[in-house]
């Protein structure tokens, strides 16, 4: 209510409207727009290393080169988007991403709506911040779920956020900022005396900033070490020759952090010999990046595919000249989105290096060596190759919009069949390809009624062949519900989603059709783990007609539409002749089907009204006319707390 007035308060006078109001947060419903704007600063990236003694040498040639006592800072390098905050006269005023290190996107009103981002600060300077935006890993998790897995990792997310057309959309994404480096042009050496990194750090700690308290100092000079340990809760001190070990123990913690890093960063901390030392056009050379993961190999960028997935996502494809590494050979990594491929200014002829970001799918690094007779960015089509329908942007990804491009529902289908799905053995990508171009196949029915024998005229299939098909399509029809339903490759339905569907007492398809049908997102938007955006997904997919149309040809063949009742328990059939019926809201029982689950179990029957028959009235919170006709009809009344009893006897 106080937000509200506080609205009201600032339309009507908005001259009295503070630059640090909560309101300023909430993030706007029009579209931005990321204009590209010049850095004030040259916003490099780091040097990098993978190896410890490789940082070490890095070490040893600025301390003899300098000949001097210096310390070095070793942070964190947060796995996140890079940010660049300009104040003026201690009001945020611009926002940028790193972009090329010249110009970046304008995502200031995106940038507004996390709360770690001070609107402004009580002193009126003009400076500006480098830090890093990223989200947790377990809000990773949860977000990435209600955006469909569109993300591949933490990172992906809150890059992709901050270019959300809508920022009130980011303001619902826990996004968080850490600050480490400041830039203060007018008052280094004047007022604070700012000629080192840890006290730019406690500086622009106490301006509002968050920075990042997992910190290192290394010095041979240690009269300092005392006052660090006052300002910095959880900085680790030592001798240069103890760098060496702390990085050891922070690559075994990195796995307890509740963020994604992908290395360390060192920095020297005097800034006058940073000074000195000066910079290249890409680094700084008095700071290395030691990197976790090492590439895996180097490699030449041939061309780009663009896949279309079921959902209509594009997904550039990077070809490239294959290299073995390890035990096999590498020849395509995925580029995620034009972003990415922006981030890395990639082109045609580039030599790139490969990694393995965690998982199993290698990814292109950066760019090693750009191709001097033809520098260029790739930009990806404008239309869709398979159907030429116009691609649109939402969020960080490009889409085919036409629900009936081709390429939209092969995908489908060898999704359906693949063997995280239903696991239909024989029908892999080639053959359902294959199927689809004969004109054979064309939807996921289409599986269950094509006459497989055909296929015999065909080169390479035997009778053998062909009999395995069969075979896989009537095992198919055994699978159970939830995986049947998280196959059909609905948008929002993973399994875990579908899972979670289920519990909630959503235990068949006819019982979501019915509560979509009704248009009703808070039934489903209640259940654990489920948004808005899920919420309406559902009811979309399940009152669109193909879709049900599809359903209804798929139940004909025999495949699981509801899950099988559990197997009763004989020795709880104590509810045995008995018939309730359930009214009011519950604490435990969240869809109330829960309760009645319960009953039935036991061997208990659930009615809809009071009647004659009824023996147990279940009655929850804010119970309807029911319970006055139970009373009525003398009925027995159970309450919740009562029925939990019965049930754990
Ligand atoms: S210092 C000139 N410190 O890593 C100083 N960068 O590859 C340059 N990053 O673009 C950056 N944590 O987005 C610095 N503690 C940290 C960092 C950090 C993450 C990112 C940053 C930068 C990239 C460099």
């Amino acid at each position: 209510l106080m937000f509200d007035e506080l609205m009201a308060l600032e339309k009507k006078y908005p001259r009295y409207a503070m630059a640090n109001s909560p309101t300023k947060r909430i993030g706007s419903d029009l579209d931005n727009t990321f204009s590209e704007k010049e850095h004030e600063i040259p916003v490099l990236s780091l040097d990098k290393e993978y190896t410890l003694e490789g940082l070490k040498k890095w070490i040893d040639k600025i301390r003899f080169s300098m000949d001097e006592n210096l310390g070095f800072v070793v942070e964190e390098k947060i796995d996140g988007a890079s940010i660049v905050l300009y104040y003026k006269k201690g009001l945020l005023n611009i926002a940028l991403t790193r972009g090329n290190g010249i110009t970046g996107n304008d995502v200031t009103e995106n940038i507004r709506t996390i709360r770690h981002v001070p609107l402004i600060i009580d002193q009126p300077l003009d400076f500006a911040i480098r830090g890093e935006i990223y989200i947790t890993k377990s809000s990773f998790q949860k977000y990435n779920n209600e955006f469909e897995n569109r993300y591949s990792n933490p990172r992906n997310l809150a890059a992709g956020s901050l270019r959300n057309l809508k920022s009130s959309v980011v303001s619902n994404i826990p996004l968080n900022m850490l600050a480490y480096e400041g830039y203060f042009p007018t008052l280094r050496e004047k007022e604070f005396h700012l000629d080192s990194h840890i006290l730019i750090l406690s500086h622009i700690m106490n301006l509002g900033f968050r920075i990042n308290s997992h910190l290192g100092f290394f010095s041979d000079k240690k009269d300092r070490f005392a006052s660090l340990k006052e300002q910095f809760s959880d900085i680790t001190t030592g001798g240069i020759s103890d760098l060496a070990d702390y990085v050891k123990e922070q690559i075994k913690r990195r796995d307890q952090l509740s963020y994604e890093i992908d290395g360390l960063v060192v920095k020297l901390n005097e800034i006058p010999f940073r000074e000195k030392m000066g910079h290249t056009s890409h680094h700084p050379r008095w700071s290395i990046a030691f990197k976790f993961d090492s590439p895996i190999g180097h490699t030449v960028l041939k061309d780009i595919q663009v896949q279309i997935g079921r959902n209509g996502r594009v997904t550039p494809v990077a070809l490239l000249s294959p290299v073995r590494i390890g035990g096999s050979v590498v020849s395509r990594a995925t580029l995620h989105n034009q972003e990415y491929i922006d981030m890395l200014e990639l082109g045609f002829g580039d030599t790139v290096s490969i990694s393995r970001r965690g998982d199993v799918i290698p990814a292109v690094e950066e760019v090693i060596e750009k191709n001097l007779d033809n520098p260029s960015t790739y930009k990806l089509v404008e239309y869709c190759p398979y159907c030429q329908s116009k691609l649109i942007k939402v969020g960080s990804h490009h889409f085919c919009p036409n629900k009936k491009c081709p390429e939209r529902k092969k995908r489908s289908i060898i999704y359906f069949a693949s063997k995280d799905q239903m696991d239909i053995e024989s029908l892999g990508e080639k053959t359902i390809g294959l199927l689809f171009q004969k004109g054979f196949v064309r939807s996921i029915p289409d599986l269950y009624s094509f006459d497989y024998d055909l296929l015999l005229t065909e080169e390479g299939f035997k009778e053998k062949k062909i009999k395995n098909f069969k075979r896989s399509m009537e095992i198919s029809k055994k699978k159970p519900f939830r995986t049947v339903l998280s196959a059909l490759g609905f948008e929002g339905l993973g399994i875990n989603t579908v899972s979670e569907l289920i519990k909630s007492g959503y235990d068949s398809i006819d019982k979501i059709i019915r509560d979509a049908a009704r248009k009703k997102a808070e039934s489903f938007s209640s259940i654990e783990g489920f948004g808005e955006i899920t919420a309406q997904l559902l009811i979309d997919h399940f009152t669109d007609r193909h879709k049900l149309k599809m359903i209804e040809e798929l139940k004909e063949f025999g495949l699981n539409f509801s899950e099988k009742p559990q197997p009763i328990d004989e020795s709880s059939l104590d509810f045995n002749n008995q018939v309730w019926v359930i009214t009011g809201s519950f604490e435990k029982f969240v869809p109330r089907s829960k309760a009645a689950q319960e009953i039935e179990k036991r061997g208990g029957t659930v009615s809809h009204s009071i009647s004659g028959r009824t023996t147990h009235l279940l009655c929850g919170s804010s119970p309807g006319s029911k319970l006055k006709k139970a009373k009525e009809l003398g009925v027995k009344i159970v309450e919740e707390r009562a029925f939990v009893e019965i049930l754990n006897a």
